[in-house]
Order: C-alpha cells, then structure tokens, then sequence
C-alpha cells in the first residue's frame, strides 16, 4: 500500500486506515481509492474486527478526488476507468466505518466522510462540496447523501456554490456526530469505535445493513427487511448470550457467533 497506512490492531477488535498523501491534501487519486478498497475487503472479512476508523491528518481527511489526474480526461477515460466502482465496493463493507475528520473534507473527501457511517471532526474541520468551482458537480454520491443528511435547502446551497462549511455548521445541520478538540478526534472516535465494537459484532452489522437500506427503499419495504433481520439475529449464540447477561446482571461476552 503506498497511499494508505493500515493498522489492523488500532485498538482491541478496531482497525485503522489513515489516508497517507499528506502534500496533495490526500487527494484522492485513483490507486489510493483502489488500495482503501481492497483495505476495506481484506477488513470486513477479518472476523477480529469489528469496527472501522479512517482518518487523514491534522490539516486534511480528503481535499477531493485528485485533480490533477482527471484534468485531462475524456468522457471515455472516464468511462473506462469507471471510478466509481471503487466507491461502490467502499459502499458495501459490512461492519460499522466512523470517519475520523480534522481539516479538509471537501469534494470526493466530504463524499467519503458521507460514505461512512459517522463523522467525529476536530474542531478544524471544513466539510464542502466545490466542484462547482472547478466546472463539474459531485460524483461519488455527494448530491445525493448530502441532501439526505442536509435536506434540499441547505444541500442546494453547498452544491451550488461550492462553499465551505466548518464543523460547528456541520454539526448543527446533522452531517455530523460530534466535535472535539483538534488533539482529541482519533480518541473520541477510538471511544466510539470501542463502543460500538463491545456490541455483538452480527448484530451491529446487520443494524448497519438496516439503517442504510432506508435510504433506498419505501418505509414498508425498510420495516420487512429490518423484521427479517431482527428475526434472524435469533439464530446467533450472541443474542442468547445478550439476553440471558441481561436477566443474570452480569456484562454479555459477545463472540461474534
Ligand atoms: N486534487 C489534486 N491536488 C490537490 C487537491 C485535489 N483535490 N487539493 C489540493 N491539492 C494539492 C494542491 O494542488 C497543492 O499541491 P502543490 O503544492 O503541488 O501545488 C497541495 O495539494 C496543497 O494545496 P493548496 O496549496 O491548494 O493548499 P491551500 O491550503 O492553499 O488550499 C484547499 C487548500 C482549499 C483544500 C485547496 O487545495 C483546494 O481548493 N483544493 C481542491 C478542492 C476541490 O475542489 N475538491 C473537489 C475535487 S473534484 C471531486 O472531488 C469530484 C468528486 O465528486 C469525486
């Protein structure tokens, strides 16, 4: 991996992807959306993970997909190289992702922080959509998850200009989870992760897997999948184990069964 560094050991049951191209903002070119891709796979097949943290650095999580590499392009080299696939693939990873955001979250790295399933920013962080500014508009789902989070109104306005949003904007407009001082944001997102990773690992995914389908289908449809998954939850041994914790008083040892 050359544009990513991945600690599969962050924490007990966390792994850690950092997006690594410090001098370009880590834009996101295509090999390191290629590597964060086969990251995520390698990952989610890991039954010791349990839960996910990308994160940039102090000044940027992701200052857009790279320029530089598609400013010469044609609607065929685009079409070819398609992309977006890469993103599509991000998309499906089973467990919980939380984007740890400091700095620069902008075009494809606001879509990115959007793609995942939580956002714990620094103080510093500037989240936005400018590809009005350089001639195009979001292509990695910004207009639509941006809407979602944003509703019409505000999603419009950051689509349509290109403007920049600071964290304590973000945060009262819903696109985030919380704030924290700059030093503190991988740790809180750590805590969250730890949190989040304490859960039964089947139960946590296919809760994930329910709050997104959501965003794609009818409410009646959404209620039958979440039934289905509910339902099916009692086929595991963490879900006996949940249950009898509960009525014996003690902490439930969730083993991912
Ligand atoms: N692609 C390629 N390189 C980028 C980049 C990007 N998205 N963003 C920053 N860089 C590079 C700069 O070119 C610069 O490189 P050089 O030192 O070689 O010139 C380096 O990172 C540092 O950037 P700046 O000197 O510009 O830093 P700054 O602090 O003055 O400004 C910024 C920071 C406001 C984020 C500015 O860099 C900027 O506007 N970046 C582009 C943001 C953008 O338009 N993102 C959308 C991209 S398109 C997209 O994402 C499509 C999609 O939907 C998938």
């Amino acid at each position: 991996m050359e544009f990513i560094l991945v600690k599969k050991d962050h924490a007990p049951h966390i792994a850690l992807i950092q997006l690594n191209r410090p001098k370009e903002l880590n834009a996101l070119n295509l090999q390191l959306m290629g590597e964060l891709r086969d990251a995520l796979k390698e990952i989610d097949e890991d039954d010791d993970i349990r839960a996910i943290i990308i994160t940039g650095n102090e000044r940027a999580f992701a200052a857009g997909a790279d320029i530089k590499q598609m400013a010469g392009k044609t609607t065929i080299d685009m079409w070819k190289v398609d992309q977006f696939s890469t993103w599509d693939q991000i998309n499906k990873t089973r467990k919980p992702i939380i984007a740890a955001v400091s700095g620069f979250a902008l075009g494809g790295g606001c879509e990115l922080a959007m793609t995942c399933d939580m956002i714990v920013a620094s103080e510093t962080a500037q989240f936005g959509q400018p590809e009005i500014k350089i001639g195009v508009m979001p292509g990695a789902g910004g207009t639509q998850r941006l809407t979602k989070a944003l509703g019409k109104a505000k999603a419009m306005e950051l689509v349509l200009t290109g403007k920049f949003i600071d964290a304590d904007t973000a945060l009262s407009y819903g696109l985030i989870n919380k704030i924290v001082p700059v030093e503190l944001y991988l740790e809180e997102a750590t805590k969250l992760a730890s949190e989040i990773a304490s859960m039964s690992p089947i139960a946590t995914q296919m809760a994930k897997e329910a709050v997104k389908r959501s965003f794609e289908v009818p409410l009646e449809e959404g209620l039958h999948f979440e039934r289905k998954n509910f339902y099916m939850l009692f086929s595991s041994e963490d879900q006996k184990e949940g249950m009898n914790a509960f009525v014996e008083k003690r902490k439930p040892d969730f083993k991912g069964s």
